[in-house]
C-alpha cells in the first residue's frame, strides 16, 4: 500500500509503504518469536525514536569503530565512487541519520547540478529529521523518502531515475540471516536496472576483543539500546516488561562469525502482554536473542553479491582492514 504525504516542502516527499507499519508484523513476530524458547525478536523493533537516538550515541562511542571506519572510507573514496557511477539518484536502505551518505551526496553534486535522494527507513521520525536537515543544506537536492520495511515492502518501492547508486551502509546486512541476506540482495538487484550500481558497507572479521568491546560500550548506550526494545513492546502491546529485570549480553561467536546480542532475564518472572493476551514465563538466565551482527571477509561477501547477480568491481578496506565498502555493478 502506498500513501503519499507531501509535508509542505517542495523538494521533500514522504511515501508510506504500509498503513500501520509495525503493528501487524509485531504481533506475529512476538507470537512466533517470544512465546516459547529459544526466544528471539527481529532487530527492526529497536528503532523507535529513542532507539534511533541511542543508535546514534553508540556510533559516537570510542568502542563502536564501525561508523568511524566507514566514514573515513567514504571520505577517502567518495570522489572515485561518484566519478565511476555519475549517479543522478542515490537510493539508501536503512538510511538512519544519513550522515555518511551526506559524504556521497556532496561528492555527487560535482557531476550533476541536481541530485535525487531516496532514503528508506522503518523509523519515520529519523527519516523526516534527516531529510529536513539535508534539504536545508543542499538547494540542489530533492528527497523522495520511503517509510517501510526493507525486508517486506521492497516490491512497492519505486525508482524511475537513471544511473542510480543503490547503497546499504552501516553493516546492516550483518543483521540478516544468510537466507535474508540472499533474498534482500536479490530484491535490490531486481529493483535496480542494469546500468545502476550498488555500494555495500559491511564489517569485517577481526580480533574478538575489539568486537566484544564494540557491542559492550562503557557508557552503556548499547545496553540501553538493547533494553529499549522492551519499552517498544510494552507500548505497542500493553505489556509489563520491567527493563530492570533483564540485562544486556553481547558476545562474538567466532564459529558463526557473528556478534550475538541477547536480553537475559535476571530472575524467574512472568511478563504479560495484555494487548494480545499473552503470558511469557522466563526462567532465571533465560534469554531473548535480539540481534545477530555478522562479520564478513572479502571472499564471503563477494560470493554473496555474485550469487545475487552483482559484479563486485572495487573493494575498499583502508589500511586497518576494519570495514569494507564494496562497489558493484548491477549486471553480470
Ligand atoms: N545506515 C545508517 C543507519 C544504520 S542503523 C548508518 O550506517 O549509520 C540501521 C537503520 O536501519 C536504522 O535507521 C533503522 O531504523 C533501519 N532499519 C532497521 N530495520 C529495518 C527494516 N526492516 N526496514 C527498514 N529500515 C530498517
Ligand atoms: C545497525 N546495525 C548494523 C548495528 C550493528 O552493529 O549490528 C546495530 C547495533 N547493535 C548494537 N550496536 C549497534
Amino acid at each position: 500500500m502506498q500513501e503519499k504525504a507531501n509535508i509542505g516542502i517542495n523538494r521533500f516527499q514522504l511515501n508510506r509503504l504500509s498503513q500501520d507499519l509495525h503493528h501487524d508484523s509485531l504481533i506475529e513476530d512476538v507470537q512466533t518469536g517470544l512465546s516459547d524458547p529459544p526466544r528471539s525478536l527481529p532487530p527492526k523493533y529497536f528503532y523507535d525514536e529513542r532507539g534511533s537516538k541511542l543508535f546514534d550515541q553508540i556510533c559516537q562511542t570510542d568502542e563502536y569503530y564501525l561508523t568511524r571506519a566507514e566514514s573515513s572510507l567514504l571520505e577517502n573514496h567518495a570522489d572515485e565512487i561518484v566519478s565511476t557511477v555519475r549517479p543522478t539518484a542515490i537510493v539508501e536502505y536503512g538510511s538512519g541519520t544519513s550522515e555518511k551518505t551526506e559524504i556521497l551526496i556532496k561528492a555527487a553534486n560535482q557531476h550533476h547540478d541536481w541530485l535525487h535522494y531516496l532514503p528508506l527507513d522503518v523509523c519515520e521520525e529519523i527519516l523526516i529529521e534527516s531529510a529536513e536537515r539535508l534539504i536545508e543544506r543542499y538547494p540542489w537536492l530533492s528527497i523522495d523518502a520511503w517509510h517501510g520495511d526493507f525486508l517486506h515492502d521492497m516490491q512497492q518501492f519505486e525508482n524511475t531515475h537513471e544511473r542510480s547508486l543503490y547503497t546499504f551502509l552501516g553493516s546492516s546486512l550483518g543483521n540478516f540471516s544468510y537466507d535474508q541476506a540472499t533474498r534482500f540482495l536479490s530484491d535490490v538487484r531486481n529493483t535496480a536496472s542494469d546500468n545502476d550500481w550498488f555500494l555495500l558497507g559491511v564489517d569485517m572479521v577481526k580480533d574478538q576483543r575489539i568486537l566484544n568491546a564494540a557491542y559492550n560500550d562503557g557508557n552503556g548506550y548499547t545496553a540501553a539500546f538493547n533494553l529499549n526494545v522492551l519499552n517498544v513492546l510494552n507500548r505497542a502491546l500493553d505489556g509489563d516488561f520491567d527493563t530492570a529485570s533483564f540485562e544486556h549480553h553481547a558476545f562474538f561467536d567466532a564459529d558463526r562469525s557473528r556478534v550475538e546480542m541477547r536480553l537475559r532475564s535476571r530472575c524467574q518472572q512472568t511478563v504479560t502482554l495484555r494487548g494480545i493476551d499473552l503470558k511469557l514465563d522466563f526462567e532465571n538466565d533465560e534469554h531473548i536473542v535480539t540481534e545477530y551482527s555478522r562479520k564478513y571477509t572479502a571472499d564471503s561477501i563477494q560470493q554473496l553479491l555474485k550469487k545475487a547477480g552483482f559484479t563486485p568491481l572495487n573493494i575498499y578496506t583502508g589500511s586497518k582492514n576494519e570495514f569494507m565498502l564494496i562497489l558493484s555493478r548491477c549486471s553480470t
